[in-house]
């Protein structure tokens, strides 16, 4: 697991400040944190940008000669200003003035990464802070968070304790956010960053990526490009209510500061105690959102996704399928027929527990439902491996039912307000446990772990979470703690996923929070992969999985062929695009398929085949946004690379038959080695002609200098044609020395 490098040991600690004269970089291969301490004051950031040679004196991007801003901002002295922190002293002092405690630290862990600390202390009382930097050289991305250690001896409150702040200068600075809903995950936002405070935030106490995102992209040079132009990309690492936010003066000044959503939320920090913020991931690119993207993406599979390096598995879920209409036979044939269809994996949805028959009751009551599956979970298991796919299962752990014999055993394990009526949700009876508790922590860990334990067989679990916090209260907490609820609920959440983790390292686990409420690095260290959105209509899902992939990898995004007329839009898109648009995530199938034709089967089978062959390029590859559908220009394009830039796969889709729309069916293709002759195959290919390019070969350079045609329709009998059109063409590097063919697709 990657994420034991969280926990790596650092070596070689070295006093820092002394060696470099007070200026203290922390440095990536192509980019640099620029601080600055000296021996009176708390340090301040001078610059974030392009790594720097030579004398770092004169480097200054943060703000104009002779202004200085803290890098860490505290409240009290001049309190009109934002602060990232802010604490009630016992004494009822409500300032701070940090100071150095002692010399700055750097020290290089076993993976190659550096994590300079810099100790501060309050000048009068006992409460020390500590400024985290962590640099991933090879990911140019650097992780930001601070300790707040409570040195005294009586209580002291937080109620601000933000990760960290970043300032830069720019007269013209884009911000680009993801906002939605259920069913509209991912969509992006682009703005203009004027004076005033803009603020992303979630307080849904669960779910934390349907509305808005803990992550953005800020472009410095004017509106957003791709490929030029300097961006700055922030992701925060929380699965629990977040606030982002940025304060832009009249002079292009800004700061940007992210952390865990302070409202309702004082933290009585005990004498002894560290209160230790999540971490804010921040990456820079000069040359557009595009290498932004790239890095998050290399960082996150690396360090920060669950089994990130490796390529997750073809599957199919019963959800689409049949609902909460399980049975074993029906579970049976649907594993024999992704079997035959050449997937891996079959996963059992909701329904096979308690009695469950639809959402309102069960939650918690995790005992097989033997009317359904007279053979217990063994008896799927032993299923699947007769047909030669793995076997997983979904569960929803953190939730009750007012309906369910866990909450008629355990009513005081809900979150529940003291004198209130519980709040109902999902199916009117669902309800949230109160993982604050670790009797309800002890209940969530033994119960997947004694489901693991007694289907070792079990290869992947989808994870669900239907309901937000919907009454602030704990039946467990103190009087005086309730204000601790969502960080302590989170606490819990990340607790039990540590236990389960270190218990069950290899199982596949999927995040899902109705939908895509849980795409977030805060809980992916823990996770292999999210469920991007219950709207899998293939044309939806170009935008939604657009808007992720600016921070999250394809390997994480669970991508679905589904039946048509759309469950979600209704919308009817033909099978081919469908299974394009899904080869572009982790391929999935969300389907009855007994409800295809045997030729729809056929042609997935196919299409999974084609899929085999590129999905280490599509999940671990460098992904190149070619065309937004946020541009509206009546086509999506994109791309992968793999990493020696031996395969590509290029994507084209027409989103707009309008007859009037200006289609853009050439698009320069990108991160190819120009030197390079790759050969061109198109796959799901269902033209009666091939294309004019069809097994012929371009250099790298061609292609990025032109791309290629596309054919804006597909060229079918009359009769068969279909008002949609998607290319998906593969790239393979040729061994031949040259000369080819090149220049013969050149307009
Ligand atoms: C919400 C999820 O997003 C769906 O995929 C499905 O698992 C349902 N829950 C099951 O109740």
């Amino acid at each position: 697991m990657k994420r034991a490098s969280i926990l790596a040991t650092f070596l070689l600690p070295a006093a820092l400040a002394a060696a470099s004269g007070r200026l203290i970089p922390v440095s990536t291969l192509n980019t640099m944190l620029l601080l600055e301490a000296d021996s009176v004051s708390a340090p301040y950031i001078l610059y974030y940008g392009p790594s720097v040679e030579g004398d770092l004196s004169q480097v200054s991007l943060s703000a104009p000669e002779g202004e200085r801003i803290g890098a860490y901002p505290v409240f009290g002295n001049y309190p009109e200003g934002e602060s990232a922190l802010s604490l009630t002293m016992p004494d009822g002092n409500m300032t701070l003035e940090l100071r150095p405690a002692g010399q700055p630290e750097s020290a290089v862990n076993n993976d190659g990464n550096t994590l300079v600390s810099i100790p501060l202390a309050d000048k009068h009382y006992p409460v020390a802070v500590t400024l985290n930097y962590l640099a991933y050289p090879k990911e140019d991305v650097i992780e930001t968070w601070v300790d707040i250690t409570n040195n005294g001896k009586k209580p002291v409150t937080l109620t601000r304790f933000e990760s960290g702040m970043l300032p830069f200068r720019s007269t013209d600075a884009w911000l680009a956010s993801l906002y939605g809903t259920w069913a509209n995950e991912g969509r992006v936002n682009n703005e203009r960053l004027t004076p005033g405070m803009k603020v992303i935030q979630n307080k849904d106490g669960v779910r934390n990526s349907h509305t808005a995102h803990a992550e953005v992209m800020i472009s410095l040079d004017g509106k957003p490009s791709e490929t030029s132009g300097r961006v700055i990309g922030a992701a925060l690492l929380y699965g629990g209510n977040y606030r982002l936010r940025v304060n832009t003066d009249d002079h292009g000044r800004h700061q940007f500061f992210a952390g865990i959503h302070p409202e309702e939320s004082a933290y009585r920090l005990m004498p002894g105690e560290t209160f230790t913020t999540p971490r804010l991931a921040l990456t820079f690119s000069d040359t557009g959102l595009g290498e932004a993207s790239r890095n998050f993406h290399r960082w996150g599979r690396q360090y920060h996704v669950a089994h990130g390096t490796e390529v997750n598995p073809i599957l199919l879920n019963s959800w689409e399928g049949v609902y909460f209409n399980i049975d074993e036979p029906k579970m049976a044939q649907m594993m024999q027929d992704i079997a035959d269809m050449g997937g891996e994996l079959f996963v059992m949805d909701d329904g096979w527990f308690g009695r469950r028959d639809d959402d309102s009751s069960s939650l918690g009551d995790w005992e097989v439902d033997t009317r359904k599956l007279p053979n217990g979970i063994k008896g799927l298991t032993d299923e699947a491996r007769k047909r030669g796919v793995k076997f997983g299962i979904w569960v929803e752990p953190e939730m009750t039912n007012s309906n369910s014999e866990l909450y008629r055993k355990h009513p005081d394990w809900v979150l529940k307000a003291a004198n209130r009526d519980i709040v109902e949700g999902r199916g009117g009876t669902q309800l949230v446990l109160d993982l604050s508790n670790p009797q309800v922590q002890d209940f969530m860990f033994n119960m997947v772990d004694t489901l693991l334990a007694n289907n070792p067989e079990i290869a992947y679990v989808k994870w669900d979470a239907n309901a937000p916090v919907m009454q602030y209260g704990s039946q467990y907490l103190p009087a005086d703690r309730q204000s601790e609820l969502s960080i302590r609920f989170h606490r819990g959440f990340r607790s039990v996923m540590d236990r389960l983790r270190e218990k069950h390292p290899d199982v596949i686990i999927q995040a899902c929070a109705s939908g895509g409420g849980r795409a977030n690095y805060g809980v992916l260290d823990h996770f292999d992969e999210f469920w991007v959105s219950d709207n899998t209509d293939a044309f939806q899902r170009l935008g939604a999985q657009w808007g992720l992939s600016y921070f999250f990898p394809a390997v994480a995004m669970g991508s679905h062929i589904s039946a048509v007329p759309n469950h979600t839009t209704f919308r009817v898109v033909p099978l081919k695009f469908r299974c394009d648009v899904a080869m572009t995530g982790r391929l999935g199938m969300e389907i009855q398929p007994r409800d295809m034709s045997q030729a729809d089967r056929d042609f997935c089978k196919a299409a999974i085949e084609a899929y085999k062959g590129i999905r280490e390029t599509v999940q671990l590859g460098d992904l190149y946004r070619l065309v937004s559908p946020f541009d509206n220009r009546g086509v999506v394009s994109l791309m992968y690379v793999n990493a020696p830039k031996d395969q590509a796969v290029y994507y084209w889709f027409r989103t707009n038959n309008d007859y009037s729309a200006p289609l853009v069916t050439r698009t320069p293709m990108q991160g190819l080695d120009p030197d390079a002759y790759y050969k061109v195959t198109e796959l799901n290919a269902i033209d009666l002609k091939p294309l004019p390019y069809e097994g012929q070969v371009f250099s790298g350079k061609f292609l990025m200098d032109n791309g290629l045609e596309m054919r804006p329709n597909h060229d079918l009998e009359w009769g068969k044609k279909v008002d949609y059109c998607s290319r998906v063409l593969l790239l393979e590097r040729q061994r031949l020395t040259p000369p080819y063919n090149e220049g013969s697709n050149c307009r």
